[in-house]
């Protein structure tokens, strides 16, 4: 990690902005490099190459750990995007029992819309194999215990998709964190806002989606069967039948670092959600506005979400020596010394004799300490995006061939993706959750 004064920062892309807004000291903080084989290389294969499952794909081609070997879909398109990615040569199926049966897959990225995630895994474990399960972990709490038990009572294991738990930038603020940086942990706020209709899932329909080619029956899962719907197909996120909305989509990113970070791994002991659906009104049942307040223990975590608004992604945790922020490129640390700088307000309501004679013992109490530093510095760090999925898939696959604990375990995810269902169920039933 390399200091760079603030003029030569300056010149550099990533948080500049940053940079020119927060005085003090300057780090930029090193993308972490993929590590080298340990062995052959793993052998996956993908389940679900859409949105997500395409990008984990294109990052494992740069990973020197793995090699894809086959992809699954329901949708024929699909097919043709994996092999485009990974090479004409991998296999495809619309039928992940498929590749859960194939002996020479060692492992499965699973990449599927929320309601499927658990039978996938759970299956996929029972076939012996390890599994990174895209984030939220579960679409209910009760998937959720049923994605543990089925790790726990094995010997493959999963990592859930919340990379920023592997990006330089939590990991940063973690060590700052554990180091004591901001005293005693009181508080934390996380917020995130979107104002565009992609921002808000308004994702367009593939020309040439049909029944022929999509398994629309197999697509929804367990949920109440209709007919083909492309909008339900591309937008599910909007839908709770199988989506988690705002929460699962985005929240649990902020809890997972928040997790990460402050080393809470634990449900949540109440949750109270509110909002609405105000800006887009396509017929979606979840909110568009989602205000949440938790308690761990004795530290509330308040979440504000909006698709309505754009605002920055922050992650602020206070304590009782300072501010810790993380943003999409940057960790910044705020100290502050807790103590007063002037003599106490209250002073105001002294006689003039007893003001004075107060003021003038304060100076001399404290105008030497103050003399030896004059400010609380910021220090910042910057760096690449929280974003970055190679990290975290890299993890995976090391973890696949080593068999060390992966960085983001079927527990973190459980607690992670149920503290999101809390929310969700306090916001449609119009009350304070308690973890049971
Ligand atoms: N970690 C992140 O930053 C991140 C970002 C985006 C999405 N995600 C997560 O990734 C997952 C997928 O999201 P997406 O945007 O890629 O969705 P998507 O709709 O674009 O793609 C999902 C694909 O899964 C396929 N599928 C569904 N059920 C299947 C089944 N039973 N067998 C085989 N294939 C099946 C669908 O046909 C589709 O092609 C979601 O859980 C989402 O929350 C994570």
């Amino acid at each position: 990690m390399a200091q760079v004064s603030r003029r030569s920062f300056l010149q550099v892309g990533t948080g500049t902005a940053l940079a020119s807004l927060v005085p003090g000291r300057h780090f930029v903080l090193a993308a972490q490099q993929a590590t080298a084989p340990t062995g052959e290389q793993v052998r996956f294969a993908s389940i679900g190459v859409g949105i997500q499952g395409s990008s984990l794909l294109r990052a494992a081609g740069t990973l020197p750990q793995a090699q894809c070997v086959a992809a699954c879909d329901l949708y024929d398109g699909r097919h043709t995007l994996a092999r485009e990615i990974a090479g004409q040569g991998i296999s495809t199926t619309r039928h992940y029992h498929e590749i859960l049966d194939d002996k020479n897959i060692e492992c499965v990225v699973v990449a599927v819309p929320d309601h499927w995630h658990k039978q996938i895994t759970v299956d996929a474990l029972g076939a012996g194999k390890d599994v990174y399960c895209e984030k939220p972990m579960s679409h209910s709490i009760a998937d959720g215990e049923a994605m543990v038990r089925a790790v726990t009572g094995g010997k493959n294991f999963v990592q859930v998709g919340s990379q920023r738990v592997s990006s330089p930038l939590f990991i940063k603020a973690k060590s700052l964190f554990d180091e004591g940086a901001i005293g005693d942990l009181l508080q934390v706020e996380l917020m995130l806002g979107r104002n565009s209709p992609g921002g808000a899932w308004q994702y367009p329909v593939l020309p040439d989606l049909s029944p022929a080619t999509l398994d629309w029956e197999t697509w929804q899962g367990n949920v109440p069967k209709k007919g083909f719907d492309p909008i339900a197909f591309s937008r599910w996120r909007c839908f709770h039948e199988y989506g988690t909305g705002m929460a699962g989509d985005l929240m649990v990113h902020l809890l997972s670092g928040m997790q990460y970070v402050t080393g809470i791994n634990a449900i949540p002991d109440r949750a109270y959600s509110i909002g609405g659906i105000r800006r887009w009104k396509d017929g979606r049942n979840m909110p568009d506005i989602q205000t949440t307040a938790f308690m761990y223990g004795y530290v509330p975590v308040l979440i504000r979400l909006t698709q309505g608004t754009e605002t920055p992604e922050v992650t602020r945790i206070l304590g009782s020596k300072g501010i810790l922020e993380v943003t999409n490129n940057s960790v910044i640390l705020s100290p502050q010394s807790g103590v007063d700088r002037s003599p106490d307000y209250g002073i105001n309501g002294f006689p003039e004799v007893l003001h004075a004679a107060y003021e003038k013992q304060w100076h001399r109490e404290h105008d030497p300490e103050f003399a030896k530093h004059m400010l609380d510095e910021a220090t910042a760090w910057h760096g690449p995006s929280w974003d970055d999925l190679h990290p975290h898939l890299a993890n995976f696959f090391d973890s696949v061939r080593t068999r060390k604990p992966v960085a983001e375990d079927v527990i973190f995810g459980h607690h992670a993706a149920a503290a999101c269902h809390m929310a969700n169920n306090s916001y449609f039933e119009g009350k304070e959750l308690r973890r049971t």
